[in-house]
């Protein structure tokens, strides 16, 4: 299964608030941020660490550092950013790699009108945020951005995934592994999550 739903109690409660249709556009906000940084916790869990040596106080001690791939934090424009601060508090030393994508609102297709990605993208784990995975079109098209670009290594955190979207990165890229803080009951006529979040982008930046 490429997909966990994160069962954090801090999670969850601070998922309920932003639920609610009145949270104001600052609270929201930093609700996001804050889940984006309990999703990177979990979701760097399994990263591998080597040991090194360092002159202590009381002289030479073993210590771990992550070893391996660097990390490139990759949020989706515009809702993406509105988990980046988030993240960047856990790993504050990532490249930022900008990926626009906007979603016909018509079509519901996904369509890319920028991209702005770091160096060696081939020698770094991606990690795309973006707070909603609806259809999944908008992450497919990310995913095959980054594997354009070299990507070797790709995992992606949501604040909430319909089962469609879900289902849409699974069958185009299987390996990619989804980390969300909830999977909802699936997608209204108009293509938005129920119960959802509303329009996650207008919310965060208080464009509605
Ligand atoms: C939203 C959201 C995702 C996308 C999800 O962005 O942030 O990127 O829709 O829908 P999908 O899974 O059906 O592709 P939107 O296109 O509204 O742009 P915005 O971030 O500028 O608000
Ligand atoms: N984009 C959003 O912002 N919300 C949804 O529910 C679906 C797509």
């Amino acid at each position: 299964m490429s997909v966990q739903e994160i069962q954090h109690p801090l999670i969850r409660h601070k998922l309920g608030l932003m639920r609610r249709a009145t949270e104001s556009t600052k609270n929201f906000r930093e609700l996001a941020q804050e889940i984006g940084a309990l999703l990177t916790y979990e979701a760097t869990k399994d990263l591998p660490l080597e040991s090194y040596s360092i002159q202590g106080w009381c002289g030479t001690v073993e210590v771990e550092k992550i070893a391996g791939k660097k990390i490139t934090v990759v949020p989706i424009l515009r809702a993406g950013i509105g988990m980046l601060d988030g993240v960047l508090s856990l790993i504050p030393g990532a490249k930022v790699s900008a990926v626009g994508v906007v979603r016909n609102e018509e079509t519901l297709q996904a369509q890319t009108y920028m991209e702005k990605l770091a160096p060696n993208m081939g020698s770094r784990l991606a990690l795309i945020i973006d707070p909603m995975l609806a259809t999944g079109g908008s992450m497919v098209a990310t995913i095959d951005l980054l594997k354009k670009a070299g990507c070797k290594e790709i995992r992606a955190m949501v604040l909430v995934a319909a089962p469609q979207g879900i289902a849409a990165v699974e069958q185009a890229h299987p390996e990619v592994k989804i980390y969300t803080a909830s999977i909802d009951q699936g997608l209204d006529s108009n293509g938005y999550i129920v119960p959802g979040l509303g329009d996650a982008g207008d919310r965060i930046f208080g464009t509605k």
